[in-house]
């Protein structure tokens, strides 16, 4: 990399700008959705493309073309930093490009990159970068050998082994000969920016769509004498676009088997990772093991010798090292110490805490419910609202009553507290360290430390009382 392209890095401006063209509807996914804001490995296409682009120029200088309900996809990338030209009307690629002019007209080079082709990697667009300078070429199209290239643009090249490229040939304009080439257009450029805009206002729409094609420059350019050329994408799976339902699940299951992979590749087991869902921006240290039909979801980090069991759900969480998540269990947005053990049929609701060695059981539901090291609630219990200091037990059936119907109230239960079984906490209500609470009692009171409290109904025993009712019954109707 040259000194002048690392300060185009390090300070933004003049050098290189980067344009996404994210303005259409994406009509063949037939959804109420903008196509860019589709999800693969839990991220909006657009957020994929956006994160390979910021890795190779300041986001101040990556330019999203919006359209198709542009607020809702602004609103969505926002905080990424990058700046927005809006195409009111979507006349096609061409015509999206002739929208950004004046926001790239002070810049040498412009990168086009396409809202719908996700996979693109940061290593690519500097692969197009490089090639563009070290050619000096007014556009370079970064093309692909696809299995199938039916759909999309087609590369002809002015002689087979040449990388100056005569046109670009969208999929309805094929002659019989020119769809047998295989070699097709990513959608993804770099310009001269001088040369782009000189001849950008002679497309027109005189095609199959009706529209300004983009890829129309290349013929434009070439009969302007300009240097046209094409460089080949490294892997062809990374510059596939996502038009249809089908094409977006195919991308999902490759963007996923990608970070299964490069999870295992840092040591760490995932057993059937096909059955997994992974989302891409989850961390996982070596030696966790992962079992079957695992979902590990949005920003979910998690730490070393961890084992998930199956079924488990885990979105927008932080485990550190040790944890146990057995079968079944839901966590979201909550932090969970290490060494803990948790399930199975655990749900663990946003704002909860779980400490050190903490026991959460089957059937546990806690939410914003912080539980110091060592404290256990194992059996049937829902802590909503809740403080629970250290070394405490929480017996089996125990509920905190946190809302009144109006508000939220908080319970605080002090340290090593014994809460007995069936114990109801009306709150806002606290616990002393070291309290001891009888099963089945309903506390309403506070309870100071080392105190014992009691709130039940006492039991009426009567001696003989079943033997009585049974001899007022008549025959037939007796207990068997
Ligand atoms: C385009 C290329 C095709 C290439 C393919 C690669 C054209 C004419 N064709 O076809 O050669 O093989 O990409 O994926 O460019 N967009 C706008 N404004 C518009 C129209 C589109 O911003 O007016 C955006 C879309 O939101 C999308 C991108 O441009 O993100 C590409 O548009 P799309 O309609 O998907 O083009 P393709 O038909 O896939
Ligand atoms: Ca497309």
């Amino acid at each position: 990399m040259s000194k002048t392209e690392t300060n185009t890095e390090m300070q933004g401006r003049a050098e290189l700008a980067v344009v996404i063209m994210a303005a259409g509807k994406g009509t063949r996914l037939k959804s109420k959705r903008p196509k860019v804001l589709h999800e693969i490995g839990g991220k909006p296409l657009l957020g994929h493309v956006i994160a390979a682009a910021s890795q190779v120029v300041a986001p101040a200088d990556i330019h999203v073309i919006i359209g198709h309900e542009a607020e809702r996809v602004r609103s969505t990338v926002a905080s990424s930093g990058v700046k927005f030209v809006e195409q009111i009307e979507q006349r096609g690629t061409g015509h999206a490009i002739q929208c950004a002019a004046s926001a790239v007209q002070g810049y040498k080079n412009i990168l086009v990159l396409s809202g719908d082709v996700p996979l693109i990697r940061a290593e690519t667009i500097r692969q197009v970068r490089q090639f563009h300078q070290a050619q000096q070429a007014a556009m370079t199209i970064l093309s692909a050998v696809p299995e199938d290239a039916t759909g999309y643009g087609r590369i002809l090249r002015r002689a087979p082994e040449s990388p100056e490229v005569e046109a670009i040939v969208e999929q309805k304009s094929l002659t019989p000969e020119q769809a047998t080439v295989r070699e097709i257009n990513s959608g993804i450029y770099a310009f001269q920016t001088a040369p782009l805009l000189a001849h950008i206002s002679n497309l027109t729409a005189e095609n199959a769509h009706k529209e300004l094609y983009l890829t129309d420059m290349a013929r434009l350019l070439r009969a302007a004498g300009e240097r046209v050329v094409v460089t080949e994408a490294p892997v062809a799976a990374e510059i596939l676009g996502a038009n249809t339902i089908a094409e977006l699940v195919a991308l999902d299951a490759t963007l996923r088997a990608n970070t299964a992979s490069r999870l295992m590749a840092a040591g760490v087991t995932i057993f059937r990772p096909e059955t997994c869902v992974i989302d891409a921006e989850v961390e996982i240290a070596q030696d966790t093991v992962i079992e079957p039909f695992v979902q590990l979801l949005g920003k979910t980090r998690i730490g070393t010798e961890c084992r998930i069991r199956s079924y488990s759900v885990i979105e927008s969480c932080t485990l550190g090292d040790g944890i146990l998540v057995r079968q079944g269990c839901i966590l979201s947005e909550s932090t969970v110490a290490d060494g803990a053990k948790i399930g199975p049929f655990a749900h663990v609701r946003p704002g909860s805490e779980l400490g050190e060695d903490v026991h959460v059981g089957n059937f546990v539901e806690t939410k914003k419910a912080r539980l110091g090291k060592g404290a256990k609630a194992n059996h049937l219990t829902y802590l909503g609202d809740a403080e629970i200091g250290e070394g405490t037990n929480i017996g089996a059936g125990t509920i905190t009553c946190n809302y009144d119907g109006v508000h939220k109230h908080i319970t605080k239960i002090g340290r090593n507290v014994f809460v007995g079984s069936d114990t109801t906490l009306v709150a806002p209500i606290e616990v002393g360290d070291g309290a001891y609470i009888g099963a089945a009692s309903c506390i309403t009171k506070e309870v100071p430390a080392d105190a014992l409290a009691v709130g039940r109904a006492r039991q009426v025993t009567k001696e003989g009382w079943a033997i009585a009712r049974r001899g007022q019954q008549k025959k037939g109707e007796q207990a068997t």
